[in-house]
């Protein structure tokens, strides 16, 4: 699907990321050289289709967002959404501010740490869903994540094809952390030209 038809009237807001993600994010080494002429498919539209898990009017916290993914192609889908992108490396988290400033996306707030962090716990408090992508291991990444979500709420990570396998192996570590039964879902059918896989976990302790 044409990145316009997708976004519609937002499609002006995720063309200027695109733009930023190309020059700055590329030369300041967020995005390797290889990954620039498929920013829409495997980047922009790959995240921004996991709004498909995503009620309405849900806050949200991105860990990891490195140059903004998924948190800023959700922020532009979804205006809907109130999202905090977490990230600890410095040069990220301005730039992460910068898109936010350049795009006047008034439904994204930054916060530089990293997610476990009990300061970083305080001033995000309870959401209703985490997000991520490529940022740890299932087991690892669920005990970063769910402490941030509320009881019923629950967290959504974008992860490649093993991720049953990971599910599996890791399952003590959700249990651990309060995940309830995981979900594989397929989400974006037709949009990118690969489906994008994610896998929900509830919290329910
Ligand atoms: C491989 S990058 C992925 C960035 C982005 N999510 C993407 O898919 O392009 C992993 C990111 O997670 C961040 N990170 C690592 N440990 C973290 C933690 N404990 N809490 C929050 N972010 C973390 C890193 O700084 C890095 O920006």
């Amino acid at each position: 699907m044409k990145p316009e038809d997708y976004f519609g009237d937002r499609f002006e807001l995720a063309q200027q990321y695109h733009e930023l993600l190309a020059t700055d994010g590329s030369t300041r080494g967020f995005i390797g050289p290889r990954e620039v002429p498929r920013l829409w498919e495997r980047h922009i539209l790959n995240c921004a289709v996991a709004e498909e898990a995503i009620p309405a009017g849900a806050k949200v916290a991105d860990i990891g967002s490195g140059a903004g993914l998924p948190g800023i192609p959700l922020a532009i889908k979804r205006p809907d959404l109130n999202i905090t992108l977490i990230e600890p490396l410095l040069k990220r988290s301005v730039f992460l501010q910068e898109v936010v400033d350049k795009l006047g996306l008034s439904n994204v707030t930054v916060i530089r740490g990293r997610a476990e962090e009990k300061t970083v716990r305080a001033e995000v408090g309870l959401v209703d869903v985490v997000t991520s992508r490529a940022v740890a291991p299932l087991g690892r990444l669920s005990g970063w994540s769910l402490p941030l979500v509320r009881k019923g709420g629950k967290m959504i990570a974008l992860k490649g094809s093993s991720v049953a396998e990971e599910l599996e192996r890791d399952q003590k570590e959700i249990k651990k952390a309060g995940g309830g039964l995981a979900e594989i879902r397929l989400v974006g059918e037709g949009v990118a030209e690969e489906p994008t896989t994610l896998i929900i976990i509830p919290r329910i302790k």
